[in-house]
């Protein structure tokens, strides 16, 4: 394909051999689908997928509520996997590569894995799993994760998957607020060339959970504990019918939760449907990434986050494309490991986040120039905004300027992605995602909800109903929260809690986000999240926790601490904070620094002013001094940092 060359403006627009393969290449088709997005959509659910009985009502909506295809019966493994059985039963579904490199790549065609599905989905039933319970997976990028997934949709059972390098007691929160009655891990996996263990944490977080059955895959061949609770999954699949009639399901009953963080400390349970979810895995995956039959599509995303439901597993699937899958670490056995996964495979579609990103700018270009990646003809980023140097070193470094990237917005709440552009449509902007998807409108608003339609001027990113259909319905079990959280600042938008203006061509560019979430190497996570697990630690009376940009991780957290009495040894006392964060949340949740203070910069109503602590981290001259309750903390802090520098 030919070579794009960035011109001053830095906008690209798409190549005529871009044109020519592209599903969508007239812009028209954004002015289309807005005059009617409800039957834009009614007619791409029609198209795309296959329904088992036409929906009545195409939305309806009661704010904060609405529902998609209404009265529509589905089955979303169906439309993964039996409905391409006639046409391409041998094709590859899955190309699993493990981490380590004496082991060799697996692939699953259509057929082996429709029939794993089914076979999985028999033993769910064998445990009496059934339409409406809640599964919990624990697992890692192997393909049992993708097995069980489908498996419980074939069903209409309920996934709720959490991050493999969460801890124990992430996953037992998880469990407990999900009320799952099945576990689905795996006794281990490997990372950087060592045997990570899961099994422990697993064991440790069904501890006196409704969870009475644990299904472990033996990826490690360890000996799977024994009993009645604990139970092997190649024994259960071995043994399991291959036959399993699909149970059909409303198209708006609840296809899976996907736990993710909010202001507040406890993590919510994001509620997905499964008619609109699919509309939008289905149409996303194949116009942002031109998915194609002979298409190999890699998204780098791990399973425990909503890129890798959507983008790593649904989306190809739905669309009988083939996905890779990696398990390990994008650095092992040497910098060039991603490099050679995509010339072994031919990889055409490569999706991934600006923190890897920036941690390959970093490493010896060797690496990569010892690979042939010409196969690749998109490439696609996610999780965060990625900075222009960054999105050119990829643009020619990695896509050799014949690739178009597709910087796509969205939220584990939207399901799919929502804002960027299309590979013949255009244009490709570094720090720009692009406009609204066809047939969804998010607009910015001022602090009281008006459209600010001047350009450059930062506002709030709202959508703007009817909702895309892949859309959150609800948190699990919490109306409250879905309502406080997204429709209580703007009550008739949903409110993205992200920051956003109009560039001079009319195009969104992101700020990031206007709450207290931040981004670790792409990982969602609140302050109130960190600042919990570290006020427990027994010598300590409060904490503070912000974020400080970091060159690869995007940001990281910096704790500050005030103690309830003395501490002898500060090295050990950091090292028991980090293993709390470990413990609570997960190794990504540590501390970059830990500074102990007297006091915290408070408002006089007693709020902690983390942007006066981020100001002074950041060496920026902090401003509202004044309405401080004890202005005088600052300077102290001030030294604590400069000493500790
Ligand atoms: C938050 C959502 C998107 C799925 C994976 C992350 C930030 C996401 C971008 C982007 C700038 C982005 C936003 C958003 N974000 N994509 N292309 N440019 N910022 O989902 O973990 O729910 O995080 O990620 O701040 O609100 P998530």
């Amino acid at each position: 394909m030919a070579k794009y060359v960035i011109k001053k403006s830095n906008k690209l627009v798409p190549s005529d051999a871009m044109k020519k393969i592209a599903h969508v290449k007239n812009k028209n088709i954004y002015k289309q689908a807005a005059k009617n997005p409800i039957k834009f959509w009614e007619k791409l659910a029609t198209e795309g997928l296959d329904w088992e009985k036409k929906w009545t009502k195409a939305y309806e909506q009661k704010l904060p509520y609405f529902k998609w295809f209404k009265g529509g019966k589905i089955n979303f493994s169906k439309n993964c996997l039996d409905r391409h059985l006639e046409n391409k039963s041998d094709k590859v579904a899955i190309t699993w590569v493990p981490e380590p490199t004496k082991e060799k790549t697996i692939k699953l065609t259509y057929k082996e894995l429709h029939e794993k599905v089914c076979k999985f989905a028999n033993v769910l039933k064998k445990h009496k799993i059934k339409k409406g319970d809640v599964v919990s997976i624990y697992l890692p990028m192997i393909p049992e994760a993708i097995i069980a997934m489908l498996a419980c949709t074939r069903i209409g059972a309920i996934h709720s998957v959490v991050f493999s390098a969460f801890s124990a007691d992430a996953l037992k929160a998880r469990i407990q607020d999900g009320k799952a009655k099945i576990l689905i891990t795996a006794d281990g996996y490997y990372r950087r060339g060592e045997k990570e263990d899961l099994l422990t944490k697993a064991r440790r977080a069904v501890k006196s959970t409704t969870v009475n059955k644990v299904i472990i895959v033996p990826r490690l061949r360890k000996k799977i504990p024994t009993g009645r609770k604990f139970l092997n999954f190649n024994k259960e699949l071995e043994s399991a019918e291959p036959n399993c009639e699909p149970t059909i399901v409303n198209s708006e009953d609840t296809m899976f939760i996907l736990y993710t963080s909010g202001t507040t400390g406890k993590p919510k349970g994001v509620v997905h449907d499964t008619g609109g979810y699919a509309t939008q895995a289905y149409w996303t995956a194949k116009w942002n990434f031109n998915l194609h039959d002979d298409d190999v599509m890699w998204c780098t995303a791990d399973v425990g986050w909503v890129t890798g439901h959507t983008y790593a597993f649904y989306g190809p699937l739905l669309n009988g494309a083939t996905t890779l899958i990696y398990e390990g670490s994008p650095d092992f056995p040497n910098p060039g490991r991603w490099w050679k996964i995509i010339q072994d495979n031919k990889v055409t579609v490569f999706y991934t986040a600006p923190t890897a990103i920036r941690m390959f700018q970093k490493f010896d270009p060797k690496y990569i120039k010892k690979h042939n990646l010409k196969s690749l003809r998109i490439l696609g980023s996610v999780g965060e905004p990625i900075d222009e140097d960054a999105w050119k070193w990829y643009f020619k470094t990695i896509g050799g300027s014949r690739c178009p990237i597709i910087d796509t917005w969205w939220q584990t709440e939207t399901g799919g992605t929502l804002i960027n552009a299309l590979p013949g449509i255009g244009p490709f902007v570094p720090k720009v995602s692009g406009q609204p998807f066809p047939g969804t409108n998010l607009i910015i608003v001022d602090e009281k909800g008006k459209q600010i339609k001047k350009k450059n001027v930062v506002g709030n990113l709202v959508q703007v109903p009817p909702l895309a259909p892949g859309m959150l319905h609800g948190v699990w079990k919490n109306p409250k929260k879905y309502k406080d959280t997204y429709w209580s600042r703007f009550k008739k938008y949903y409110d993205t809690s992200d920051g956003a203006f109009l560039t001079n061509g009319g195009l969104i560019r992101i700020t990031g986000r206007t709450d207290d979430v931040m981004k670790v190497a792409g990982h969602r996570m609140t302050t109130a999240e960190l600042e919990n697990a570290i006020t427990d630690h027994q010598a300590i009376n409060e904490t503070a926790v912000v974020p400080i940009p970091h060159e690869v991780k995007g940001e990281v957290p910096v704790a500050f601490v005030i103690l309830k009495h003395k501490i002898k040894d500060q090295e050990k006392f950091e090292k028991e904070i980090k293993k709390l964060t470990d413990d609570k949340i997960g190794p990504t949740a540590r501390p970059a620094k830990i500074y102990i203070v007297e006091a915290l910069p408070k408002t006089r109503s007693g709020k902690i002013m983390r942007r006066i602590l981020k100001a002074l981290l950041i060496d920026e001259e902090p401003k509202g001094l004044s309405t401080l309750l004890n202005p005088k903390s600052v300077d102290a802090i001030k030294k604590i940092i400069k000493t500790k520098k």
